[in-house]
């Protein structure tokens, strides 16, 4: 998912945003576009074959742009340029920009098509992040979860409770599970001797993905980040879940679908609502209505039809601007509680709820 659509923007802004975006993909472990993204910006200051590709078109993130050439890569059109994707079976050694730039000069058409496609991630990372506060919410209330997502994309996340999660000397989670997670938290970790039953998964999305569809699985795999190989293994293999663990995710705005689902009770079970990087997508009145709706709903809830809002989203105070908080609140009562930090793909997680 991208950002809403602003104006078209001139060589020297998509350049700087470009950089910026170069800055947090070498934080966030990914060198590869690190450095095409950044020969990116020095190539639209030329106004070169970049400039060509993206000119007029409203690219709201670089994101949109790497996606876009991903998904190039993925489909046959640019072989020289695989030999340097990891996803695609090339290597990340070598420098990629020279294969890159040929790639937007011979297929300059078809990327400017693809830039009209959104860059849709489901990154099933931050089920690691929200683990804790899933484990958080059975422990205190003793039932079983109806789960309900805003901004759910392809459901992925809705499935949290069929990943294994491991930790030095310690695991959550079904050791058969196709996704796993090594070294999930940094250092302390949240009680795992808590056994879960999820009850019902629901959600919702501007734009959700069907992971059974092999276009949708594309846009998925596009917009994983090229040379994170352990992030592409786990998407396949949260799609396997995805075949076997049903969850539903409609097509309805977030204020709209939390307010019909809020308005129906979960006797004996513990609703969850939660959501995962969407607020940065949402407007500060859309913001705010989701929190009169939980707090409205929470001053209804009971202890045997509890409420819990977990979210990891930014934290706005982030120096960086990519450090994410995992934030719970539950009612009856309104505590709050930040119980871990991660970087928005998820893992490792710092937790820092009870152990
Ligand atoms: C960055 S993606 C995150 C998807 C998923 N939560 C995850 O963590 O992988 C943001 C998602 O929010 C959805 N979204 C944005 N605004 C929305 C709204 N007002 N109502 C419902 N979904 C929304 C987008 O379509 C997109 O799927």
């Amino acid at each position: 998912m991208t950002k809403p659509a602003g104006p078209a923007v001139s060589p020297p802004d998509l350049a700087g945003r470009m950089r910026e975006q170069a800055a947090a993909c070498e934080v966030m472990g990914s060198p590869l576009y690190a450095r095409l993204l950044e020969a990116t910006a020095a190539d639209l200051e030329a106004e070169g074959p970049s400039w060509a590709v993206l000119r007029g078109k409203v690219v709201d993130t670089p994101l949109r742009f790497m996606a876009a050439m991903h998904r190039l890569v993925l489909t046959g059109l640019a072989p020289d340029l695989a030999a340097h994707y990891p996803s695609a079976g090339g290597q990340a050694a070598g420098d990629a920009w020279p294969a890159f730039r040929r790639a937007l000069v011979a297929r300059r058409d078809e990327i400017r098509a693809l830039l009209d496609l959104a860059c849709q991630t489901n990154e099933v990372g931050r089920s690691a992040a929200l683990l804790g506060g899933f484990l958080v919410v059975v422990a205190e209330t003793g039932l079983p979860l109806a789960l309900a997502e805003i901004g759910a994309s392809a459901g992925l996340n809705l499935r949290w409770d069929r990943y294994r999660y491991e930790t030095v000397g310690s695991a959550w989670g079904d050791p058969e599970s196709p996704v796993r997670f090594a070294d999930t938290f940094l250092d302390g970790h949240p009680q795992f001797d808590v056994r879960t039953k999820v009850r019902e998964r629901r959600g919702c999305d501007l734009a959700p993905l069907d992971p059974a569809s092999p276009e949708d699985r594309l846009t998925l795999r596009s917009s994983v980040w090229a040379d994170q190989v352990e992030r592409l293994r786990r998407l396949e293999a949260a799609l396997e879940v995805a075949a076997r663990v049903l969850a539903v995710v409609e097509r309805t705005e977030a204020t709209e679908w939390l307010s019909r689902r809020l308005a129906d009770t979960r006797p004996g079970n513990a609703t969850v609502v939660f959501h995962s990087i969407v607020e940065v997508y949402l407007s500060p009145e859309q913001r705010a209505r989701i929190r009169e709706l939980l707090e409205d709903a929470g001053s209804r809830a009971t202890r045997t039809s509890p409420l819990a809002w977990l979210r990891f989203e930014h934290a706005w105070d982030s120096e960086l601007g990519l450090e994410c908080e995992v934030t719970l609140t539950t009612w009856p009562g309104g505590e709050r509680r930040v119980l871990a930090t991660a970087l928005p793909h998820g893992p490792p997680v710092h937790w820092l709820g009870p152990m």
